[in-house]
């Protein structure tokens, strides 16, 4: 009966097995749009609810909390939560989730299609050949850098740089990383040298970018950065834009300080129309997919959502970011 279920908002559709999970548990209103819904949307819908169920884009601040007073979880689907004010949500009693290692693989997989595309300059080859410009078989078309034995600077040796040092090391590379704390188990599994971080930057052919965004990581690759960095250098984010400072990015790979970047994600996020990154052919980018496979983003969803129903009855989340005493 509808009436005894929990009510729940999701800011989302979700993937079927995941939704028919959430309305046999709860009372869901869901918001049936492509795009996140206005943040005074979510304020004015959240006043009743136990718990909700949200992405990344979406901003749970602690005003966005004052207006649900029921509110006994928020469920991020999405194993980063820099959008959520988790003390703020802590101080409330309200517990937080995520959904951590089910897309390790997927992310890992990711950042090295953007490694590998950027290294192979793959997309500048498909214009080359939409655009009508592809005559014959040239010696020097197109030369982009070699993988194999190249130097892989990881930055941050969490789960997914793990994953992403895994593969490197099929493709026979020497592994560097940085990371606030030195991984000495991960160094001894997958042979990493650790460095500091002007080292890696130095040294490095190809960087990958695998940290939370927090007040310390934010415009992490910065001018100075990318001067340490060599000139044939190819930087991938598949972390948070903000990571990187989009300035410096764009001044870095239009004055050829770097050789290429590939970017799963942006600051902005999306980056509109027009923005001066995507002027660069030297850049690849897309829309925030590393994790976008059928099977990840069904596993996503099902653990937000095993999330949100162990939180608005009342038990501790199978998968929380939060302490929270009952
Ligand atoms: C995450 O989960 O934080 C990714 O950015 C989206 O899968």
């Amino acid at each position: 009966m509808n009436a005894s279920k929990p009510k729940v908002y999701a800011t989302r559709h979700l993937p079927e097995k995941a939704r028919q999970e959430l309305i046999t548990a709860c009372e869901a209103e869901i918001w049936e749009h492509d795009y996140p819904p206005p943040y005074q949307e979510l304020v004015s819908r959240i006043h009743d609810k136990d718990g909700l169920l949200c992405l990344l884009t979406d901003r749970i601040d602690a005003a966005l909390m004052d207006a649900a007073p029921r509110l006994k979880v928020i469920s991020q689907c999405a194993v980063g939560y820099d959008n959520i004010d988790v003390s703020a949500a802590t101080r409330r009693g309200i517990r937080v989730g995520n959904t951590p290692g089910v897309l390790t693989d997927a992310t890992a997989d990711f950042a090295f299609t953007l490694l590998l595309a950027a290294a192979r300059r793959v997309s500048e080859g498909v214009d080359y050949v939409r655009s009508g410009k592809w005559q014959t078989w040239g010696l020097t078309l197109l030369l982009g850098q070699d993988i194999s034995g190249a130097t892989l600077g990881i930055i941050g040796m969490g789960r997914i740089g793990q994953a992403v040092a895994k593969r490197a090391r099929g493709f026979d590379m020497r592994v560097l990383y940085y990371d606030i704390q030195p991984q000495p188990a991960a160094e001894a599994e997958l042979g990493l040298i650790y460095c500091d971080f002007e080292a890696l930057l130095r040294q490095a052919d190809f960087i990958s970018l695998h940290v939370n965004l927090t007040e310390q990581t934010r415009d992490l690759i910065s001018d100075r950065a990318f001067s340490l960095m060599k000139s044939s250098a190819i930087l991938v984010n598949t972390s948070r834009g903000p990571v990187v400072d989009s300035q410096a990015l764009y001044r870095a790979l239009k004055e050829g300080r770097i050789a290429a970047a590939g970017l799963d994600v942006t600051d902005p996020e999306p980056l509109p129309p027009g923005h001066p990154l995507l002027e660069l052919p030297n850049l690849i980018v897309v829309p925030h997919i590393a994790s976008a496979t059928v099977t990840t983003r069904t596993r996503m969803a099902l653990m937000a959502v095993q999330n949100l129903i162990a939180g608005v009855t009342g038990q501790p989340l199978p998968f929380p970011v939060n302490s929270i005493h009952s």
